[in-house]
């Protein structure tokens, strides 16, 4: 089962108020320009308070795993940015190498919220308990608020510092961020996730700009940012091997990957050359841009296709023991002349088989996904989301039972090594600038008394999960 810290999270007394997605969300502007719902976290269903009772539930599902994020503004409230560290730079200026050592670990041990980190200490302790083993996302998009102003970053106007994934200074107080972690948690988690859609946080926040902090609409930026999120990989990459050394499982002390959310691309019409050359186009940057930068450290800015000079950083590349695939659905992409860069000349057929948010529901594109990030990397993978947004809940039979059915193929039959599956969601959550209306949970969140109910796909999945087979 896959959740993530601020969807989830609050809803019962408990605030956490420090970083960008909760001023974003609250932002005056931003809801008179239709960019976000007007729904805010504190009224979501309070896993930090019920978490017992949701990884009961989660149990109680047929799950064996369940995958979960940390908010680093709960963790770091204040700024970590005095603790001083070695930062290695390559022949460009790149930072290569964030070195955290001893001293630095026990400064960032006196500014941690004791409170926060306890109460992810028992969350943790509590999956061990019922046998669900974690899997741990380190970044899951909220930012702490002294590294991201996104109202002043949206209005140009914010300091160099502030400006999230724009600046650089974030990938140091990462990998800070990301040894702590590492250090105070290794006991207890194996499975760590770096960043979460390194894509959809470089697209939503800096190419469509709107729905995503900082609600920009650039191409330089967006690449920009994708640079950094792919740089930030490695670095958390590397901080949780060197600080995670206590196995917590037969799976090592530490299995870290990314978490990167695929496709399944098709031209509207096949036979239609401009269709086919703006669905390759879709392909290389959104599926597989990032992940040529994390593996081989490639890093084409100009999106040409060609990586040269300084655009080929093989020193960057840090590792990456699995690959976690997040899979909703089909696009098929038509060419379609507009104003501005010419690459951007298409748009998306409406879907086929829509959900309630207009996802194009296509079970074979999740095998396809599968085959194709295994054939091209050669890692084992987990699908770590994989779900839909279905009110209704009329749907959500139909879309895991064709979709698992699929994956079942890439196994036996592609013998692609997938060593999970993760569904999203346990409960109806936050979704993001969408809000509570739409519902991807498998049970369901009484908005006054919390309840959680599961609904009848619930009991589906239960007994798939239970048999671990789909018969
Ligand atoms: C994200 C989730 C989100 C889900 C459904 C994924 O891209 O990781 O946080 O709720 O999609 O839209």
């Amino acid at each position: 089962m896959a959740t993530a810290s601020f969807q989830v999270e609050m809803g019962k007394g408990e605030v956490a108020d420090g970083s960008d997605w909760w001023v974003w969300l609250h932002d005056e502007r931003n809801r008179q320009r239709g960019w976000v719902s007007g729904d805010v976290p504190e009224n979501g269903p309070g896993f930090w308070k019920f978490y017992r009772k949701d990884l009961k539930l989660a149990k109680d599902l047929g799950c064996n795993a369940f995958r979960m994020s940390l908010d680093w503004s709960r963790i770091f409230p204040n700024s970590t940015r005095d603790v001083r560290v070695e930062v290695h730079r390559d022949l460009y200026g790149n930072i290569e190498k964030v070195w955290v050592d001893i001293r630095a670990m026990r400064e960032l041990g006196k500014m941690v919220d004791k409170t926060a980190v306890r109460r992810y200490r028992s969350i943790l302790t509590e999956c061990r308990r019922r046998g669900l083993e974690p899997m741990v996302t380190l970044y899951h998009w909220p930012i702490p608020l002294y590294l991201h102003d996104p109202v002043a970053t949206r209005d140009g106007v914010a300091p160099e510092g502030k400006r999230g994934w724009l600046d650089e200074c974030i990938l140091v107080e990462f990998a800070k961020y990301c040894s702590y972690i590492a250090y105070a948690f290794g006991d207890l988690v194996d499975l760590w996730a770096t960043i979460n859609e390194v894509k959809i946080v470089s697209d939503h926040g800096f190419l469509d700009g709107g729905e995503f902090p900082p609600g920009m609409n650039d191409f330089e930026t967006f690449i920009l940012a994708m640079r950094h999120l792919s740089m930030a990989h490695g670095l958390a990459y590397e901080q949780v091997k060197r600080w995670d050394r206590v196995s917590a499982s037969s799976l090592g002390s530490s299995s870290v990957g990314i978490v990167a959310v695929l496709h399944y691309h098709e031209p509207s019409d096949p036979s239609n050359e401009a269709d086919i050359k703006a669905t390759l186009f879709n392909d290389y940057l959104f599926n597989e841009w990032s992940l040529n930068a994390v593996f081989r450290g490639d890093f084409d800015m100009n999106v040409d296709g060609v990586v040269e000079g300084d655009e080929q950083l093989p020193w960057l590349v840090k590792g990456c023991d699995w690959i976690g695939i997040n899979y909703y659905m089909r696009r098929r992409v038509k060419y379609t002349p507009k104003s501005g860069d010419p690459r951007f000349n298409y748009s998306f057929e409406p879907a086929v088989d829509s959900s309630d948010i207009g996802f194009d529901t296509y079970p074979e594109g999740l095998r396809w996904v599968c085959d194709w990030a295994y054939s091209r990397y050669r890692r084992p993978l987990y699908v770590t989301e994989n779900g839909i947004a279905d009110a209704a809940d009329s749907m959500r039979v139909r879309y895991i039972e064709g979709h698992l059915k699929e994956l079942q193929k890439a196994i036996e039959l592609d013998e692609v090594p997938i060593h999970g599956y993760f569904h999203w969601s346990l409960i109806d959550n936050l979704e993001w600038s969408s809000g509570y209306k739409v519902r991807f949970g498998l049970c369901s969140v009484d908005p006054v008394t919390k309840r959680r109910k599961p609904k009848a796909s619930a009991e589906v999945f239960k007994r798939i999960a239970e048999a671990n087979s789909l018969l």
